[in-house]
């Protein structure tokens, strides 16, 4: 009998049929304690030596079934192991990698050839006041920025600016001329869009006041822009045209030497002196913050552009709205073109 447990249980395949055997041989009716049970019947001189006998090969049984039990488990484990493995020694998975949006790339170009030119960049609010964003700039009531239609208006009476123009104002108010700054953001129209207008684009406003400053060196430091943007070849278009707070005003393009033979006159936006009634706003607000009147007097140039009509032709990208659409096909084709 020992001979034939210990067979089946060192061929036992699993923890399951281990445990079957164990059943037939030591378990409350198996085959051993079925022995031990009847020793009682035995005269009482061979109790002895066949009770011996019968624990050997309990012993015998119980030692073989740990021993299986052991290697059973360890195999088990080990399966176990195997099949929750990782490879640590596999590639692992490609993380997307993000690229600079167009327009952050436009403006980086813009802003570094205002930074060569020693402008200081800054950034202002796009939640506004009428005062700034308008009444403040000279622009008057029936001006049709100023409709209900025209603007993006908050229920407490401010407006989501329509122009970067507001800092012009803030700033003033805060510095003491002789200065020269550049300012990036966002701003809102209430527009019906269409490929080359969006209700919420962005501009690069420009702000340069002092004593004798002229329109010269407002053409000049556009002419330095076109260069920097398009290269030495690059020329410069001025066509006047009014905006309240300048005077005189002008739009300005520029020629786009494309060596692929697209060359053409491509308009940025617009430029002008600085109109005397915005200096006596901005001293206004100045004098009713405890500053001094400082601007009545002082000359200055101001413009304002739109860095998406940039970044569409250089990425050649045919409708102003696919750089919003959140479409990863359109904004993807920038990945990795950092800098
Ligand atoms: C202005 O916003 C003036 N504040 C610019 C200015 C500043 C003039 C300082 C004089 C002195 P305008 O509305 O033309 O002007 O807009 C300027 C530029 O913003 C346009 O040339 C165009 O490039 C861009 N732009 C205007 N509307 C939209 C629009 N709906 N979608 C995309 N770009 C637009």
């Amino acid at each position: 009998m020992q001979q034939e447990a210990i067979q089946e249980i060192t061929q036992a395949p699993t923890l399951e049929a281990l445990q079957q055997v164990k059943t037939k041989y030591v378990g409350k009716s198996g085959l051993v304690t079925k022995e031990l049970g009847a020793l009682g019947k035995l005269p009482p001189e061979e109790r002895r030596a066949r009770g011996a006998e019968i624990n050997a090969v309990r012993q015998a049984i119980d030692a073989a079934l740990q021993e299986r039990e052991g290697i059973l488990k360890r195999a088990a484990l080990d399966e176990k192991l195997a099949s929750e493995a990782i490879d640590v020694t596999l590639p692992g998975l490609p993380l997307p990698a993000g690229g600079l949006h167009p327009i952050t790339r436009v403006y980086d170009d813009l802003i570094g050839i205002y930074q060569r030119m020693g402008y200081e960049v800054v950034e202002g609010p796009e939640v506004e006041g009428e005062h700034h964003n308008f009444e403040a700039l000279n622009i008057p009531w029936y001006h049709p920025a100023r409709d209900l239609q025209d603007t993006f208006w908050l229920e407490d009476g401010r407006l989501l600016r329509t122009h970067t123009s507001n800092m012009q104002i803030r700033y003033m108010v805060e510095h003491d001329p002789p200065l020269k700054m550049v300012s990036r953001g966002k701003v809102y129209r209430y527009e019906a869009t269409d490929a080359t207008h969006e209700s919420m684009f962005h501009q690069l406003e420009g702000l340069v006041v002092g004593e004798g400053i002229s329109m010269a060196d407002l053409k000049g430091t556009i002419a330095e822009m076109a260069r920097g943007l398009y290269g030495p070849t690059a020329q410069v278009r001025f066509q006047p045209s009014y905006y309240p707070f300048v005077e005189p005003g002008a739009d300005f393009a520029v020629y786009w030497n494309n060596p692929r033979g697209e060359s053409k006159w491509l308009e940025l936006g617009g430029c002008g002196m600085v109109h005397p009634n915005v200096f006596r706003a901005v001293d206004d607000l100045r004098e009713a913050a405890g500053r001094d009147r400082i601007y009545e007097g002082m000359t200055g140039f101001a413009f304002g552009l739109g860095p998406e009509r940039i970044a569409m032709l250089k990425y050649k990208i045919p409708d102003i709205r696919y750089f919003y659409a959140n479409d990863p096909r359109v904004i993807g084709q920038f990945r990795g073109e950092l800098g």
